[in-house]
């Protein structure tokens, strides 16, 4: 079953109660912290574009790229009208551009979804590769405390405005990794809904396994905080935002 094909269609209205605006303050609050004036950004996952759109309006040099054609067809929707923007089709794991940044970034738990540690190595040993010198790596992931006590084998319900969905997960202690079955009801009339499912694996990675894959890709200085802000996580941190410096 394909992760993020027709989820593709309903990802927005699911993600209304994310503030990426939010989001993109705090990058840039990243970059001031850092003496970051970034000149040409790469973002991974982008997804449906909705961080890309803040750097693409703020005039930044972005390139940006995900797994998915049908989040990048939606991508295209909003970022077309940048001329500082260019989309790809590309793979965290083992992506391949004749360039360098000065910045990479990727955003909403996309990391998690490098659902083992020698493809995580990968993926950080090719962000290396691909950052100028002094360049920022700044990325976020779900905590291993959330995937393992609040998802958890938790099920979710939601009823909203033309969408109901079920999100069942199961999370698995040998292998750390948190399954979603993901069940949407999905119909505009409020009387016809047509059905679709789809499965997303995210793995959870404790805070030390990726400081050891980002020191072993050779980064100089690796930094993580409490997501949207610069205090030290705490054991409950649901989401963990690190900052890594080539
Ligand atoms: C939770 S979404 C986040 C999307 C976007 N960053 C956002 O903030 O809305 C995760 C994204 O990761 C993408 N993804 C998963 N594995 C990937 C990989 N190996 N390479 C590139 N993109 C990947 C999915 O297609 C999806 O768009």
């Amino acid at each position: 079953m394909d992760s993020y094909s027709e989820f593709a269609n309903l990802y927005d209205d699911l993600m209304r109660d994310f503030d990426y605006e939010k989001w993109f303050n705090y990058i840039e609050e990243i970059f001031m912290k850092y003496n970051i004036i970034p000149k040409n950004i790469l973002e991974m996952a982008c997804g449906t574009g909705n961080l890309s759109y803040f750097l693409g309006n703020r005039g930044y040099r972005l390139t940006c790229f995900d797994l998915s054609s049908d989040m990048l067809s939606k991508a295209y929707e909003k970022l077309r009208r940048f001329k500082n923007v260019k989309i790809l089709k590309q793979d965290m794991v083992n992506f391949n551009f004749d360039k360098s940044f000065n910045a990479i970034i990727s955003v909403c738990d996309s990391i998690n979804y490098i659902t083992d540690l020698e493809n995580l190595n990968k993926t950080f040993n090719n962000v290396w590769k691909h950052l100028d010198d002094d360049g920022i790596f700044i990325f976020d992931v779900n905590s291993y405390y959330k995937l393992k006590n609040i998802i958890g084998n938790n099920i979710f319900v939601e009823d909203r405005k033309g969408i109901f969905y079920t999100w069942q997960n199961q999370f698995d202690e040998n292998n750390n990794i948190s399954s979603f079955y993901l069940t949407f009801f999905h119909g505009l009339d409020g009387v016809n809904y047509v059905r679709f499912d789809e499965e997303h694996r995210q793995r959870a990675y404790t805070v030390e396994e990726i400081v050891s894959s980002l020191k072993k890709a050779g980064f100089r200085t690796v930094d993580y905080y409490d997501a949207f802000s610069f205090d030290n996580p705490k054991i409950h941190s649901e989401r963990i935002n690190f900052v890594a410096i080539k």
